[in-house]
């Protein structure tokens, strides 16, 4: 348990590459003319909470990423219960894991404030939260695709489906990838994200928490957003 050195997350740049049905609308400049100050204020906070506790930005990629697989990367992970929202919250892979929410609504409000109107969504604060603490823990920059549009759905049942679980075998990993349009390459370069934040609850005999060779699974890390569409069902 503990921080692993912090090697690589590299080609996280591929994420510039969207592919997806939606893409045309997306871009790096969506909000330039809408909320110029969008960007800095996402990147103000998170390295505000990144300050105050390192392992914050190991919890804000890996909301990203349970986010994206989940329906698409649409924000439908912040989403709490209600008689009409079946909370992925609770599902395992989230349960008592998935961590930084109260930073993301941080943000959120902060930039509400700083536009001076709810312009930015969710999905894409998520997204670059993602990115900007990577960058705040030392690692490389990419550009984010921006556009996404929040999800006023969730699905546990199927963050229950979709996220994998560190029991799976490494044919079950890649099977598991496969169905979001990732191949083995992709699987890993992206367990490249192993290479911050800290574990808790679960036993070590698997290729991504305690074994010291998970670090060696670290090529490159890639394209969450790139073959994963937002927003839609995938
Ligand atoms: C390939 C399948 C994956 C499996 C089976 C898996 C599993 C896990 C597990 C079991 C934990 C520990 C959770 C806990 O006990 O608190 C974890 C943590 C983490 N995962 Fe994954 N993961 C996978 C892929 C990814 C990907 C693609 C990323 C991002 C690129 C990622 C980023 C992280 C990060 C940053 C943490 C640490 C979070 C924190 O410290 O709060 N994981 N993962
Ligand atoms: C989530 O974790 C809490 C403990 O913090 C537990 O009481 C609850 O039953 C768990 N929910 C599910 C659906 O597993």
């Amino acid at each position: 348990m503990g921080y692993h050195s912090f090697s690589l997350l590299a080609s996280f740049l591929l994420l510039s590459l969207a592919t997806t049905a939606f893409s045309s609308t997306l871009s790096p400049y969506y909000y330039y003319k809408t909320c110029p100050q969008a960007l800095p204020t996402i990147r103000r906070v998170v390295e505000d909470a990144v300050r105050q506790e390192r392992r914050m930005g190991a919890s804000l990629l890996r909301l990203h990423f349970h986010d994206c697989f989940v329906q698409g990367c649409d924000a439908s992970i912040l989403l709490d219960k209600t008689s009409t929202i079946d909370s992925e919250k609770t599902a395992p892979a989230n349960n008592n894991s998935a961590r930084g929410f109260e930073v993301i609504d941080r943000i959120k409000s902060e930039v509400d404030k700083a536009c001076g109107c709810p312009v930015v969504s969710c999905a894409d604060i998520l997204a670059v939260a993602a990115r900007d603490s990577v960058v705040a823990l030392g690692g490389p920059t990419w550009n984010v695709q921006l556009g996404r549009r929040d999800s006023t759905t969730a699905s546990r049942t199927k963050a229950e489906k979709d996220l994998p679980s560190p029991l799976m075998d490494l044919p079950a990993l890649i099977k598991n990838f496969k169905n979001k349009g990732l191949d083995a390459k992709d699987l890993v370069a992206l367990s490249g994200g192993h290479s911050i934040g800290l574990h808790s609850v679960l036993p070590s005999e698997n290729i991504f928490t305690n074994n010291p060779t998970s670090t060696l699974l670290l090529p490159v890390i890639a394209i969450l957003d790139a073959r994963i569409t937002m927003g839609s069902q995938t």
